[in-house]
């Protein structure tokens, strides 16, 4: 059983979008605050590995969407050009080396580092030394990396330690891997990576089997780190929100690996992993969902409402969580109905917004506030002058919601007022036909005989 979901009328919309401009607009519609200002800080903002990785990803999913997991075919991996901003910002970031610092230096973490290695697979197709790094990274997440007693491995490189963040980095990273070398017992590592991380973090336990949702002491919210180092119990957003949209990412390669999909080497697994996946990133957003907000955010510690300052609303766990809410909707629409859209729109919106003293959510300069501190998850004074991660989950936020917009599941909203360049498709539906014939389809047909990327190179 998959998921229903509505990839392919996304798919057509994106193309009709490319062509109806000159090229591809990355930033159609306007979501109430300047996203090419968020976006250019989201690039500038990083000095650290998983900020880098963090930043990789959103500028995929921002200016290459088809390259993403969350594109309908991303498999087989094509040859990129040699214009993408993702993978050339990736290529200036990556710094090879070895063993955990394998693809940067990730100062004592296993998985930081591994958040660059989708840029370092797509680098490896147009030049050897990134692929080789691809495969020694994996080689010592599998082999080398310390594990806890269930099998997950450590966020930290000289004691067994777990750490909610390590989601977003290395299991989205195993699985790409995996689906981009056939490679299915790969595939299913990085899904058992999520289970054994959600015992560990959800239920306190070192399970190797994976607990019913909706039994969990904390109604589905995550601890942040487990371990002899830097324990922290606390629901952390931003953590909850790595892990929520680190499982949508494995989700969707899941969904889209070719070797999940052989027909001749039928997956016995895939199918419960694909509800598990949905049913575990649910039982996130559900618990999200029901935190009181604080001015319309989401409380850095989700559910602290005891007023001693580590619950204040802030932007980088809700930005990250509304972003899931947008994928999952159109990865998973028989799960996840129309309400999570107006969930996350509500978050979008107040983003767009001032906060209480009137200061606007978004500086003119493009920083995103109040955050979390992002090296600081205790500090209780509200970040303002730029998070790194903060900014780049603004990103991810933006490229959701327009990927929802053109599988026709969010609400089409007013394109920039600015005319030229960022067109959006206006087109009304019945001009796509020619003699009854829907161009749209013949369009999709071209692209995917010629191959996704030619045409969206080509546009
Ligand atoms: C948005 O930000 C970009 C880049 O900083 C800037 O060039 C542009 O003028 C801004 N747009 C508006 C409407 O302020
Ligand atoms: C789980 O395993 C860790 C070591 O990896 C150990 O310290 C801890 O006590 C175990 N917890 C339970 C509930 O068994
Ligand atoms: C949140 O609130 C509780 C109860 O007041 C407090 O004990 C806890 O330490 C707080 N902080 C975090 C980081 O969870």
């Amino acid at each position: 059983m998959s998921p229903a979901n509505h990839t392919l009328p996304y798919l057509l919309n994106l193309i009709l979008t490319s062509i109806s401009s000159s090229s591809f607009t990355p930033t159609p519609f306007d979501p109430g605050f300047n996203i090419t200002a968020v976006a250019e800080q989201a690039q500038s903002l990083p000095s650290h590995s998983w900020e880098f990785g963090t930043a990789v990803q959103a500028y995929l999913e921002l200016n290459s969407p088809l390259l993403s997991v969350f594109a309908p075919t991303p498999f087989p991996v094509s040859n990129p050009s040699s214009h993408v901003p993702a993978l050339v910002y990736a290529e200036q970031k990556i710094i090879l080396g070895s063993g955990a610092n394998g693809l940067a230096d990730g100062d004592g973490a296993t998985g930081d580092p591994a958040s660059l290695g989708v840029g370092a697979v797509l680098l490896g197709k147009t030049d050897a030394r990134f692929a080789s790094a691809a495969a020694s990274e994996i080689d010592y997440l599998m082999n080398k990396a310390p594990r806890w007693a269930n099998g997950a491995i450590s966020q930290r490189a000289d004691v067994p330690n777990i750490w909610a963040d390590f989601m977003f980095m290395a299991p989205p990273f195993i699985a790409f891997y995996a689906a981009d070398s056939n490679d299915l017992s790969l595939l299913h590592e990085a899904y058992s990576q999520c289970g054994f991380y959600r015992e560990i973090l959800l239920f306190n336990s070192n399970s190797t089997s994976f607990s019913p949702i909706g039994t969990s002491p904390t109604n589905g919210l995550w601890r942040h780190i487990v371990g002899p180092q830097g324990a922290d119990p606390g629901t952390w957003s931003t953590g909850n929100g790595w892990a929520a949209m680190g499982m949508a990412r494995v989700l969707a390669t899941l969904l889209k690996a070719p070797v999940s999909q052989d027909k001749g080497a039928s997956c016995e697994w895939c199918s419960a992993a694909i509800k598990d996946l949905s049913s575990w990133i649910k039982e996130i957003l559900d618990g999200a969902r029901a935190s009181q907000l604080d001015q319309g955010l989401l409380r850095n510690y989700l559910d602290n409402v005891s007023g001693d300052g580590h619950g204040f609303g802030e932007i980088s766990g809700s930005a990250m969580l509304a972003a899931v809410a947008y994928r999952m909707v159109v990865h998973a629409s028989d799960m996840f109905d129309e309400t999570y859209i107006a969930w996350a729109d509500g978050i979008r919106e107040v983003l767009a917004g001032e906060d209480s003293a009137g200061n606007p959510h978004v500086s003119r300069d493009g920083i995103v506030t109040p955050a979390v501190n992002p090296l600081g998850w205790w500090d209780t004074t509200p970040w303002t002058s730029g998070s790194p991660e903060g900014n780049n989950f603004a990103v991810l936020l933006y490229s959701a919601w327009r990927d929802c917009v053109y599988a026709s599941l969010c609400k089409k909203p007013p394109a920039f007022k600015t005319s030229g360049a960022r067109r959006s498709f206006s087109v009304p539906t019945p001009t796509y036909l020619i003699f009854g014939w829907d161009v749209r389809f013949t369009l999709a047909l071209f692209c995917l005989l010629r191959g996704l990327d030619y045409c969206y190179e080509s546009w």
